[in-house]
């Protein structure tokens, strides 16, 4: 790709010279590449993408994303699988959630030109470290924050564009994940900001996460917000079950994240031939389905989880509704699919596939 933006920092370069990858595990999002990518919005448009070292942000205790949490961000991947690629998955579908978010959050949208030529960047020259096993990728965490020093609530004037690169193993590394179903508190309402991409939707669900852990969980089914009645996600990944075969996942609604990797399994799923239901799922009769066999098996997806599957849905006071196929038996078997696809060992459908160039240095 031809930048039009970038301005590269020898410092960043240097940065690069002397930069190993850790020895041991890398966990998810621990380690960043020793760059990244820096834009300013002020006087109403944004400035050159800056690639400089890894280091602190510069800001002001009184900068309004300290205080009222006006930021969005996204999360996607770079594989570099059996010496192919760098492909990044789909960037297209970030660049719209990520516009989508700030619509929400009263942030200005960041030029198409602009998030493309960043993600590119920041992949092309973290290249050497992504990581090359299956699973494993470059995640990259692109986001926008409100830097305006001032304490007025109103939008600020002034923001930042950084996108972060960490090479990253899948979020969940070990067997199956059992999860709480949270019967009190609410992750999203309606017309809130339960479909952006913002900090705040996260931190709301922190509360439930720390009851999980005490309950031995990990991780929380969040209900709608009226009823208590209807499935909707599990707080940054989105959810799937099958019953008697066929795979089914909540409708969306103005509460539930737009998935990318829910998107993109529903439509390998169809691929496969399976019959694929997006609908009101009510937890009443999901339990009792669970019970029955019917609802053999489940599995959380996002970007950083791939397809997770789930061992059980349990209440806090204790009893747990265990899956049959708690190993997962379709959902390895789409798991699969995804990541043959995002690591270049299986044809991907037309435009989810984008090579990034590696620079010249
Ligand atoms: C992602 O999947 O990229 C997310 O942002 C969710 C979070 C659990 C890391």
């Amino acid at each position: 790709m031809k930048y039009k933006h970038l301005n590269v920092r020898p410092k960043a370069l240097e940065a690069l010279k002397h930069y190993n990858l850790p020895k041991g595990p890398l966990g998810f999002g621990k380690y960043s590449t020793p760059i990244m990518i820096v834009c300013d919005y002020a006087d109403g448009k944004w400035g050159e993408l800056k690639l400089a070292p890894f280091a602190f942000l510069n800001l002001l205790p009184t900068a309004k994303v300290f205080h009222y949490a006006q930021e969005v961000f996204e999360g996607m991947k770079a594989y570099r699988v059996d010496g192919k690629g760098p492909y990044l998955f789909r960037p297209d579908k970030n660049f719209e959630r990520f516009n989508l978010s700030c619509k929400r959050m009263a942030i200005p949208e960041i030029p198409r030109e602009y998030f493309m030529e960043a993600i590119q960047a920041i992949t092309a020259y973290s290249a050497e470290f992504i990581p090359q096993k299956t699973g494993e990728s470059l995640y990259l965490r692109p986001f926008t924050i409100a830097t305006e020093e001032s304490l007025g609530i109103k939008p600020s004037e002034k923001y930042k564009f950084v996108v972060v690169a960490c090479p990253s193993d899948a979020y969940f590394t070990k067997g199956t994940v059992p999860v709480m179903i949270e019967r009190q508190a609410a992750r999203a309402g309606m017309g809130g900001t339960g479909n952006a991409k913002t900090g705040g939707n996260y931190a709301a669900s922190l509360i439930s996460a720390i009851e999980a852990k005490e309950r031995g969980y990990l991780m929380t089914l969040w209900l709608d917000s009226l009823e208590k009645r209807y499935v909707e996600e599990l707080s940054g990944m989105n959810f799937f079950c099958i019953i008697n075969g066929e795979l089914w996942t909540p409708a969306l609604t103005e509460t539930i994240l737009v998935g990318i990797t829910r998107d993109s399994i529903i439509h390998l799923a169809k691929d496969m031939g399976l019959k694929v239901h997006e609908e009101r799922i009510d937890i009443t009769e999901l339990i009792t389905s669970i019970k029955n066999n019917e609802c053999t098996e489940a599995f959380a997806c996002g970007t950083a989880a791939i397809i997770s599957p789930i061992e059980c849905l349990g209440e806090n006071h204790g009893t747990r509704y265990t899956f049959r196929d708690q190993g997962g038996n379709i959902s390895l078997k789409l798991r699969q699919r995804l990541l043959d696809i995002q690591e270049g060992r299986y044809q991907a459908p037309e435009g989810w596939l984008v090579k990034v160039d590696l620079p010249q240095l």
